[in-house]
């Protein structure tokens, strides 16, 4: 699927025309993030890709739909904890014809799932835990099932909101075999260099 069919998305006046509009965004990044996490979803279209945090599955179906575009053979694991949003992901990413992509996963971002295994990923999109210890977990956590060469895209980065995220993500680029590639917006991508 084109990115250019999930410009509504982004339209608040388009969204409300749908069913999705009663929950306000149905995703919580700007046209131009979501631009990011499309563009390296073609990339690493045959690869696994984890999301972290998917809230109503805006992001998910987003990445879904470039694997998709590009005929891959990629899958997504998405967690998230929480049971409010999980039937309405599940909803949403079905009446995108997203769902043969996607694994919802209900659970802490912080731990590997015991029942899934996941390994060499593309990417990985940190955009659940907010707070400094947290986030530290999370890269922990994670950062060993990235493949060389592949990335980390963490959100919510240098905002005055959450500077739990900006402290922890400076730490790791001064101790871990890692580079800023670029920001956009609140997105940071980091890819893994060793
Ligand atoms: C900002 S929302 C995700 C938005 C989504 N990526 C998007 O762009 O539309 C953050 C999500 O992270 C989840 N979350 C926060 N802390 C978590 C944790 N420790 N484990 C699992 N999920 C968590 C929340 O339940 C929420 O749905």
């Amino acid at each position: 699927m084109k990115f250019g069919k999930l410009s509504w998305m982004f339209d608040e006046r388009k969204r409300a025309t749908t069913k999705w509009g009663k929950l306000g965004s149905i995703i919580i990044q700007t046209k131009q993030e979501a631009r990011l996490l499309y563009k390296m979803s073609e990339k690493f279209c045959n690869s696994t890709i984890v999301e972290l945090g998917r809230k109503y599955g805006g992001s998910t179906v987003v990445m879904a739909a470039a694997i998709n575009r590009q005929n891959g053979t990629g899958h997504i694991y998405s967690i998230d904890i929480t049971d409010d949003h999980y039937q309405t992901a599940k909803d949403f990413i079905k009446s995108m014809k997203m769902d043969s992509y996607i694994t919802l996963i209900k659970g802490n971002t912080q731990d590997y799932p015991n029942d899934h295994t996941i390994k060499d990923a593309g990417f990985v999109f940190f955009d659940a835990s907010h707070d400094f210890d947290s986030i530290n977990k999370e890269f922990n956590t994670w950062f060993p099932v990235i493949q060389i060469n592949g990335f980390m895209i963490v959100h919510d980065y240098n905002m005055d909101k959450h500077p739990g995220i900006t402290k922890a993500v400076n730490k790791f680029l001064k101790e871990k075999p890692v580079k800023l590639i670029e920001r956009v917006n609140r997105s940071a991508l980091i890819q893994k260099l060793e």
